[in-house]
């Protein structure tokens, strides 16, 4: 019997699938967030609880992602809907695929316009603008940028529109032939970065802000980012991970691909934040600056350095290239889901989606601006819907997917797809996505909640 195939396509090969999840992985979340959070929350113990959250909720759970795409050979809303239906199941689990699209549409969104930024500060890099620049005169630009819809709306278009452009022409023509330019690309320019902070002098002291494990600054808020980012990082909870194991190869090990992932993920955020860190400190700066971290400090860091600008240049082409490859995978699982079900064409299914995100994203940059005074539990609609995708769909769709994948799905499924080769791995597995992961997300949520309400 021939196994069975998307009609979308699938990957040339194992390294092909690696490199495009981690395309997906490897984002905005490891090179603006990852750095600014770990600021925010003061270094280390941070970054501990964040490791434990991707070792033991985020693998397990993605795994979890990845079979269910597999088995069922569709977009998200469809895979459940079809490994239900095989475990004899209700069908109302297929909203696991729907609360994920939802999120999808929410974080591309605003992932849009933080990716505009990026574009607009390639070309200000490309042309020099920041060269000897001060503290306020680059906090200034930020705010300047911040106060023009025009100007973000431009850069928007610009990036929704290379995002349409390379998912318009589908698995292979498409997502696999951006994947196999722009991979290679990223990993070499970080280490071109990583050579250049080494160099700063610095380099020692951005080390141990991000190692020093100080578990006395550790709040519950703080241990609440790290799973939702976790999540976000891993590009779990929304589908994307899902669409892309619907493409993978029937015998590709789903264990050691998904650790590969996870380890490559990791260590392109630990080095983002040794790329950055030495450069913040080297200039005397505040670690802690929240989101324009990398918009304010690391121009200013760049612009007094030798060689700052080449560097500084290539710095937030990387940044760019980075969340392009992200941006894509947030698009694939609703493209695929309108190609199946309305039988359209990728190119007109993409433009329409990629319509509809265009507009939700003019909220998030008005938000900077006309709408600045609109506020939702105290954030403006950006950080709110940073916040709601982030920290609860994510993890809620999660907690459903490891619920789904470990309690309901028939046993001879996740077994088969797995085929972890030790009966140990199997059952180490299942504990974890039965037991640990659910538990682990509760408990951080229920905490969470009553010290909001406390
Ligand atoms: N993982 C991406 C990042 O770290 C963001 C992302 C989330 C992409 C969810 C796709 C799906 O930037
Ligand atoms: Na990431």
């Amino acid at each position: 019997m021939q196994s069975k195939q998307s009609i979308h396509g699938s990957w040339a090969n194992r390294w092909i699938f690696i490199l495009a999840a981690t395309g997906s992985a490897v984002g905005l979340g490891n090179i603006w967030k990852f750095p600014y959070i770990t600021g925010e929350n003061g270094g280390g113990a941070f970054v501990l609880v964040y490791l434990f959250c991707i070792l033991l909720v985020g693998i397990p759970i993605m795994m979890g992602e990845i079979l269910v795409g597999r088995r069922a050979r569709q977009s998200p809303i469809n895979a459940v809907r079809e490994t239900a239906a095989e475990s004899g199941l209700n069908q109302n689990w297929s909203l696991i695929g729907w609360l994920g699209v939802l999120a999808g549409y929410i974080i591309f969104s605003f992932y849009s316009v933080v990716a505009g930024w990026v574009l607009h500060y390639i070309a200000g890099m490309g042309t020099g603008q920041f060269v000897d620049i001060s503290s306020d005169l680059a906090g200034e630009r930020f705010g300047d940028l911040l106060a023009s819809p025009e100007q973000m709306l431009m850069w928007h278009t610009l990036f929704v529109l290379m995002v349409v452009g390379v998912v318009a022409g589908g698995v292979n023509k498409g997502l696999e032939r951006a994947t196999k330019i722009m991979m290679p690309a990223l990993f070499a320019l970080l280490l071109v970065l990583l050579g250049y902070s080494v160099n700063t002098g610095s380099f020692a002291e951005g080390w141990s802000f991000l190692f020093s494990f100080n578990l006395e600054a550790l709040t519950w808020d703080a241990v609440l980012v790290a799973l939702g980012h976790a999540f976000f990082t891993l590009s779990i909870g929304m589908g994307a991970i899902m669409a892309y194991g619907s493409y993978m190869g029937k015998k590709d090990s789903i264990g050691v691909t998904v650790l590969t992932i996870g380890v490559l993920d990791t260590l392109v955020a630990l080095v983002a934040g040794l790329a950055i860190f030495p450069v913040v400190f080297a200039n005397q700066m505040d670690p802690g600056a929240g989101p324009g971290l990398m918009f304010i400090t690391l121009p200013v860091a760049f612009g007094q350095m030798p060689g700052g600008q080449v560097f500084g240049f290539l710095f937030f082409l990387l940044v760019g290239v980075a969340a392009w490859t992200s941006a894509i995978s947030l698009l694939e699982p609703a493209t695929a889901w309108v190609v199946e079900r309305f039988g359209l064409k990728r190119l007109p299914a993409a433009l329409l989606l990629g319509s509809i995100i265009w507009l939700m994203g003019i909220a998030s940059l008005l938000s900077f601006n006309h709408w600045d005074d609109i506020k939702i539990l105290s954030m403006n609609i950006f950080d709110f819907l940073d916040f709601i995708t982030a920290n609860i769909m994510l993890p809620l769709s999660g907690l459903m997917i490891a619920i789904y994948s470990g309690w309901a799905l028939n046993k001879r499924i996740t077994q088969d797809e797995l085929a972890l080769n030790s009966p140990f791995f199997y059952s180490a597995w299942s504990v974890v996505i039965r037991f640990v992961a659910p538990v682990a997300v509760m408990i951080i949520f229920v905490v969470n909640l009553y010290e909001k309400l406390a």
